[in-house]
């Protein structure tokens, strides 16, 4: 008999605690829109006590998504989940997700509480949880290095008080897939209510195993899995969507296993996560790197000639990689853009599509074939990045062999418009020193990279700084035909995000 796995996305939430990878409200809105389009069954929308942007931006994707559940992080105290229902209350399936650490160091060095304290923390905030709401998560932090036959309890005890879902963390990495799926079985045969809650597993990568961790504990009866997409979270990041669901599709014998998520928008939102947080999806990830379905080796471009399947187990076209894709040209009108926007999920108002239209426009003046990545781009740049402080008006440079690399630029602060010029030793390294010298910031570029995003010397150029100021990290992206303008943007942007954490601070203590 083949069995429902529930996929519960936490993109917005763990994976937003990537260094760097804060987005703003209109961001998680748009990705929390392709999540419901993808068909994840439940998008953990943000930690609304942790800052006044997370509560925003959870309750306006409460008031948006209407298929999905969506779920919001509290730590067990009265407070953190009265947070989490004022602003999943909107949602048309709200859930409450509540969390305590249950392993012995968490509780001796982090919590100070012993057992039956946090014990009784846990079955509270569930019982209150459900004066609430009917559905509630429990999570027991660290789960994975915690005392069997206490987690056990606890999982009885949270069910006995009205927990619909009880998860089991492998918070910092730790498990082997084969002791994971005997703890997943022990707590199946040692929970004698465990028949009255969804089991769910969530893992983080730090020995590269949460896949399997994951995997492993579906097969021993988990079903509900926790991850993100392109697997980004903390450290070395959470489970990947991708690669749970991938799996599963692809071995249906071995996992008679099933979940209602459609793998065609896979790539499409693995490139939306990235682009909107930053964080660039490294060449050969499995099922979304770009080399992922890239055949170098003559013998086996061979084999795929002939027959697609000698090589490849996974048709690109199910993950959403199609070779027909719809292109759009300079002689396209505002009609056919709409609509191309729509299939993407964007419902522009007639303002945005105005906006976004003028910018098609100047793209396929330069380029000869816009494609969906493209108009991602302008989409991001023009639509989401609106409540932006800093904006690039204009961009001059001078450079080559016999000048000193000269740029000079025009920004509005805060609406106002200022304009400044600077040397540099080289066009980026004046335009960055420009921009500095503009918006008056301290920041430190900690790493920059430059990558094309489709083929074509017509590419646009897609930039990606990290920088620093104070203990704070921010990631900024910039794509345009010339790269120094991409820099530019990318550099702007990343600022823009600085600005964004100085005004949204988190407060992650006692959390993950
Ligand atoms: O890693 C972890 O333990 C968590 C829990 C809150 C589920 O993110
Ligand atoms: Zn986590």
């Amino acid at each position: 008999m083949i069995e429902r796995v529930f996929i519960f996305d936490t993109t917005l939430r763990d994976g937003e605690q990537s260094p760097g990878a804060s987005m703003n409200t209109a961001e998680k809105l748009r990705l929390a829109t392709q999540l419901e389009k993808l068909g994840v069954d439940i998008i953990e929308a943000g930690f609304p006590a942790a800052s006044e942007g997370d509560f925003e931006a959870v309750s306006e994707i409460s008031k948006r998504i209407k298929n999905a559940e969506v779920a919001g992080l509290a730590r067990t105290s009265k407070n953190d989940i009265d947070r989490v229902w004022g602003a999943v209350r909107h949602a048309a399936k709200p859930k409450i997700h509540t969390f305590i650490a249950t392993s012995d160091i968490h509780l001796a060095h982090k919590l100070k509480m012993s057992r039956e304290q946090v014990m009784s923390a846990a079955v509270e905030a569930v019982r209150y949880s459900k004066t609430l709401t009917e559905n509630v998560e429990f999570s027991a932090e660290d789960g994975s290095r915690s005392d069997r036959d206490f987690l056990c309890r606890i999982f009885e005890a949270v069910i006995e008080a009205g927990a619909t879902v009880v998860n089991l963390p492998d918070t910092v990495g730790y498990a082997i897939p084969e002791e994971f799926a005997r703890l997943v079985e022990y707590v199946r045969s040692h929970v004698p209510n465990i028949g009255k809650a969804v089991l769910s597993i969530h893992c983080h990568n730090d020995l590269g195993l949460a896949t399997s961790n994951t995997l492993a504990a579906l097969s021993a009866g988990a079903r509900q899995a926790e991850v993100t997409i392109n697997g980004i979270g903390e450290r070395a990041g959470n489970t990947s969507l991708e690669e749970v669901v991938m799996a599963l599709h692809t071995r249906p014998n071995f996992f008679p296993l099933t979940t209602g998520i459609r793998t065609e928008q896979i790539y499409p939102t693995s490139r939306l996560t990235s682009m909107i947080t930053g964080i660039i999806v490294q060449p050969n990830k499995a099922i979304v790197g770009a080399n992922a379905f890239a055949h170098e080796a003559g013998i086996h471009q061979d084999g795929v000639l002939k027959n697609p399947m000698t090589y490849e187990i996974m048709k690109p076209e199910t993950v959403g990689l199609s070779t027909n894709r719809l292109v759009l040209g300079k002689h396209s009108g505002r009609h056919a853009l709409r609509n191309r926007l729509k299939d993407m999920g964007y419902d522009l108002s007639d303002e945005e599509l105005r906006l976004v239209f003028t910018r098609f426009k100047e793209l396929a003046d330069k380029k000869k074939h816009v494609v969906d990545e493209d108009l991602e781009i302008i989409v991001t740049e023009g639509i989401l990045r609106t409540a932006d402080i800093f904006n690039l008006e204009y961009l001059h440079v001078t450079c080559g062999t016999t000048v000193l690399p000269m740029a000079s630029v025009q920004l509005t602060v805060n609406g106002r418009m200022v304009r400044g010029a600077a040397y540099g030793n080289g066009p980026i390294d004046a335009a960055f020193e420009s921009i500095s010298k503009l918006t008056g910031t301290a920041a430190e570029l900690l790493r920059f990279s430059v990558s094309a995003i489709t083929g074509g010397t017509d590419a646009l150029g897609e930039v990606t700084v990290r920088l620093g100021e104070n203990g704070l990290i921010a990631l900024g992206k910039g794509a345009d035909p010339d790269i120094i303008t991409a820099s530019a943007k990318a550099f702007v942007n990343g600022l823009n995000r600085l600005e964004y954490l100085k005004r949204h601070p988190v407060d992650r203590s006692e959390a993950l």
